[in-house]
């Protein structure tokens, strides 16, 4: 910066004179109009209004005039400063306002569009009635056991008891892997994940086991070749008929609701000694379709009873096969269907319905999780 001016002619600071100033002030308020938006406006207020602008520069040029003109120039500078800051303010506001309704439009949302909604799936009663089927229990203090879907014969058949040539065996029946000589089967029951349990674990031993089984039928509205069944069983000292009966009627509670009655009746199978059917009462009619013509039952077929699963005591044979002492430990096992069990609890009259995997099926069971 100069040092004190004492022969003072404004004309011999020219930046000062008022054309050059005027001059600043033009060429800024040209600058600004040109400006479209924020950024470019910006670099505009460092050039025109910034430390090193030439209206700052001329500001300090000021300082050195001698005092009886420093009035006149700095009222000159520092409204020329103002105008400008004054422009850039007010095109500052209106890029800003410009660009607050851009992105309102742009980013508006027209809620009164008709919408595509996503379709969603619907978890299959099947899938949702078995993890139900595993709570219950669970609950009770089961675990849960698995085993493959293809078995070997031995673990199906023979460690349960069926006879070398019970006709289940045949081709007509059951689906072999490869060859009826290869030993191995498509699982045609849950109960073989008995024999794979009381293999495996320690005792006592309380599981039930859901999963899917094989067998040569055709599918129609009663029958499918591949569908699902639920297994239980409990191995311990003491155990009695009295805890499978108790444990079964929990049950069927927990499925078709609160004070619902069941009952075994004698019946065979090889894995279990006694065996028997297990009934539930119609939970619909309860019973009171029975010889009552005027009160027909779809559910029950007017039987009062539902035909829901086997059951027994585990067939000392089958604990021998195993390597447990049956002078020594007891159990109880049953089996349920549970295409069935959906059947009659849900009213679904076509298995066909339950293998198509139509959406809409499914869907009607809503979103159950
Ligand atoms: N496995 C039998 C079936 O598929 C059902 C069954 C009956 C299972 C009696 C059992 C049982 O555990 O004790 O028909």
């Amino acid at each position: 910066m100069s040092g004190p001016n004492t022969t003072f002619d404004p004309k011999q600071v020219s930046v000062l004179s008022a054309e050059a100033v005027a001059a600043m002030v033009r060429e800024a308020s040209d600058a600004i109009a040109v400006a479209q938006d924020l950024a470019s406006l910006k670099e505009v207020r460092i050039a025109h209004a910034g430390d090193r602008s030439p209206l700052a520069l001329a500001n300090r040029e000021i300082g050195a005039l001698p005092p009886a003109a420093k009035a006149e120039v700095g009222k000159r500078v520092g409204e020329a400063r103002a105008a400008v800051k004054t422009a850039l303010d007010d095109r500052q506001d209106a890029l800003e306002l410009e660009r607050d309704e851009r992105v309102l439009a742009e980013e508006s949302i027209d809620v009164t569009l008709p919408v595509v909604r996503e379709t969603v799936g619907g978890r299959h009663p099947l899938t949702t009635l078995m993890e139900r089927v595993c709570d219950v229990f669970v609950a009770m203090g089961y675990d849960i056991a698995e085993g493959p879907e293809a078995e070997a014969e031995w673990v199906n058949f023979d460690a349960l008891n069926v006879p070398r040539d019970h006709p289940v065996r045949t081709m007509q029946d059951t689906f072999y892997v490869t060859s009826q000589e290869s030993g191995v089967v498509l699982r045609t029951q849950t109960s073989p994940i008995q024999i794979r349990a009381m293999l495996e674990r320690p005792l006592p031993i309380y599981v039930v086991a859901p999963g899917r089984v094989f067998r040569t039928d055709e599918l129609d509205a009663t029958h499918t070749p591949v569908f699902h069944q639920v297994e239980g069983l409990a191995v311990d000292e003491n155990i009695t008929m009295g805890d499978l009966k108790g444990t079964l009627d929990h049950f069927a509670e927990a499925m078709f609701g609160q004070g619902i009655v069941t009952r075994l009746r004698p019946s065979y199978f090889p894995f279990t000694e006694p065996s028997a059917e297990l009934d539930v009462q119609c939970f619909v009619c309860r019973g009171a379709s029975v010889g009552n013509a005027d009160r027909p039952c779809r559910t029950c077929g007017s039987e009062g009873w539902i035909e829901w699963g086997g059951c027994g005591m585990v067939n000392p044979r089958v604990l021998r096969a195993v390597g447990i002492d049956p002078e020594r430990y007891r159990g109880f096992a049953f089996g349920m269907g549970i295409e069935r069990t959906l059947m009659f609890r849900n009213g679904v009259t076509d298995m066909r319905d339950m293998v198509e995997g139509d959406v809409r099926f499914t869907r009607a069971f809503g979103l159950e999780s």
